[in-house]
């Protein structure tokens, strides 16, 4: 059976009840917690750090995704690392020396992921495949939730596809391919269908009242969508 992750974003959730907000859409099926980092610099807004990261680790036993949306990155990676989490993704533009960051993720005990933005080119992983253990492709441009999925995300969640599968077959390797932004039980079949395993969801899961509803939906149109992982 195929094996697709569902990551939603707490982004969304009431930062007012956010231990709760994790615990329940965790019982509702998810897989993977997404954590937005911003930093008011690298994108126009400002959210959580890892003092909150700490805080909502004790609720919930399932990785924890966290996407940094900063410049610079390294001096910050040892503290969500320290924080609890599992996956530390950040932008190519965020850092100077992305192989040496790579290796500062995996150095700290966590997975490493390089994200792209609508306009990002993916040459960027030429030279980084043995350091990488997630490709998140943002369909939105980074800053907000609730924003419409860019359908031309999905020619580059091909090409990343096509990318990973060689790398797999020459190294026997996994590498993730997650897609952040826009992401509904309406477009969610098609994304996988292109290629992606990992799927973001902040305002479709969060904005509905009941989760596991949404969750659910998701599940059934990605069996439908006939796409392997
Ligand atoms: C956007 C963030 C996303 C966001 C997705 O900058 O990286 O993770 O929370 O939200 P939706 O699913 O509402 O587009
Ligand atoms: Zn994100």
């Amino acid at each position: 059976m195929a094996q697709f992750h569902i990551a939603p974003s707490i982004l969304s959730a009431d930062f007012a009840r956010l231990g709760e907000e994790v615990r329940n859409v965790v019982a509702a099926g998810a897989d993977w917690i997404h954590f937005d980092v911003m930093d008011n610099h690298f994108v126009p807004n400002l959210t959580i750090g890892p003092m909150v990261l700490e805080a909502i680790r004790p609720h919930t036993d399932v990785p924890i995704d966290v996407h940094l949306m900063v410049e610079p990155v390294d001096r910050i990676v040892p503290d969500f690392a320290k924080a609890g989490a599992n996956v530390i993704s950040f932008h190519p533009e965020g850092s100077i020396h992305i192989d040496r960051t790579l290796s500062l993720i995996r150095d700290h005990g966590c997975k490493a992921g390089l994200v792209f933005n609508p306009a990002t080119p993916l040459n960027y992983l030429d030279h980084v495949m043995d350091k990488l253990d997630l490709v998140l492709i943002m369909s939105v441009n980074p800053g907000f939730g609730g924003q419409s999925f860019i359908p031309e995300a999905l020619n580059k969640v091909r090409e990343a596809r096509a990318r990973i599968n060689a790398y797999q077959e020459r190294t026997g390797r996994k590498i993730h391919l997650e897609v952040d932004g826009g992401v509904k039980v309406e477009n969610i079949g098609e994304i996988a269908a292109a290629g992606a395993d990992t799927f973001v969801a902040g305002s479709a899961i969060f904005g509905h009242p009941d989760y596991k509803h949404i969750i659910d939906a998701m599940r059934t149109e990605l069996e439908k969508s006939g796409a392997q992982s």
